[in-house]
């Protein structure tokens, strides 16, 4: 028998598969079924700042008198009541997700700005959020915001939401700063107690037919996973925070991965999205027989004993990967002796 059991955020898990922030995880309907399937925990569709910034707008407007500004501000934001029903309605999510579940259940707030925005994650916690997640997704467009400014910005946010809360807290963070290994010891020492990485950035496309710029969502693949991988095995040990993976787990093999490198958590949207929610059963499976074929027997055993500072040889993670990546190609290409060759 493998013994699956982790711990993330301090919170003990019967396996690590997680369920990611998600529409799935928004139905408890199907966090039912994501539990019944294995799931060991489970993060609630995110809340983003711009809903409750433009409540607080919406209640400016009524008890003042309305300014262009404020609809203007009004106008920007999209109607999200298809992927979430605004800041009450989320609370009330929390508390039946709490009822129909008895796995951990984590709120997600979303946003980039440090505000008064930030006094909900309170009201999350209070609704019975096991643990919160916070998903800085901010895609720095100013040239004359800097790098050192942006990064200060999102400390003083991750420290008001710590400051806020008194469950545990993880960061959602993308993978494009300069210095992510500092980043990641500055996010944990100003309060986060997890990092998940990454978050996916989604790339606009452009419609000339009706000259607008469209979203285009496309769901992970497998290939995505190397981006976390790499990170995680960096940053184990390195930074006292739990680690998630997040960003192409699709297979028990991927999943196996990651906590190899130093996982504590393998979180999953895009394989649910596309497979349901009973390929945490699958994946759990091939992640139980990936582990009794190398003969590890437990999650712990495993976790970060591929991590860069238990690799004799860390160069894999590093820049000499670049090198031997090129040369890995040219041998790729190289014809095999005895093959015939076209010049
Ligand atoms: C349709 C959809 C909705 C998502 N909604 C959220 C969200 O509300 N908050 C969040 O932090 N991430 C959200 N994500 C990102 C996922 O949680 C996850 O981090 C990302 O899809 C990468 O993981 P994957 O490769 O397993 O899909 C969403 C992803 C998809 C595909």
């Amino acid at each position: 028998m493998t013994d699956l059991r982790t711990s993330y955020l301090g919170l003990q898990l019967r396996s690590p598969l997680v369920a990611s922030a998600s529409p799935l995880t928004g139905d408890t309907d199907v966090l039912r079924r994501l539990e019944d399937e294995g799931a060991a925990a489970a993060v609630l569709p995110s809340l983003f700042e711009e809903q409750l910034t433009h409540d607080q707008l919406e209640l400016d407007r009524l008890l003042e008198q309305t300014s262009e500004h404020v609809s203007e501000a009004l106008s920007y934001f999209p109607d999200l009541s298809d992927y979430n029903t605004g800041p009450s309605s989320y609370l009330k999510l929390i508390e039946e997700a709490k009822r129909a579940v008895a796995i951990p259940v984590i709120a997600s707030l979303n946003g980039t700005t440090p505000g008064g925005w930030v006094r909900h994650a309170r009201r999350m916690q209070d609704a019975g959020a096991d643990a919160l997640e916070l998903n800085v997704y901010a895609i720095a467009t100013d040239p004359s915001l800097g790098a050192a400014e942006l990064e200060a910005r999102y400390l003083e946010l991750i420290a008001a939401v710590r400051a806020a809360v008194t469950v545990p807290l993880a960061v959602k963070l993308s993978p494009f700063f300069t210095a992510m290994a500092n980043m990641a010891v500055r996010v944990a020492e100003a309060g986060a107690d997890g990092l998940v990485l990454f978050n996916r950035f989604y790339q606009p496309d452009l419609d000339l037919d009706a000259l607008d710029v469209v979203p285009r969502l496309v769901l992970s693949t497998s290939d995505e996973l190397r981006l976390p991988l790499r990170w995680i095995a960096i940053l184990y040990g390195q930074v006292r925070a739990s680690l998630a993976a997040t960003s192409g787990v699709h297979t028990g093999l991927d999943a196996a991965k990651v906590l190899l490198a130093g996982a504590d958590v393998a979180m999953m949207t895009s394989a649910l999205l596309r497979h349901g929610p009973g390929h945490v059963a699958e994946v759990e499976r091939e992640l139980v027989a990936v582990l009794a074929e190398r003969e590890y027997t437990s999650v712990a055993e495993l976790r970060g004993s591929m991590s860069r500072r238990s690799m004799p040889d860390s160069a894999g993670f590093e820049r000499a990967n670049y090198v031997r990546m090129l040369a890995s190609w040219s041998s790729q290409t190289t014809p095999s002796p005895g093959q015939a060759t076209t010049s």
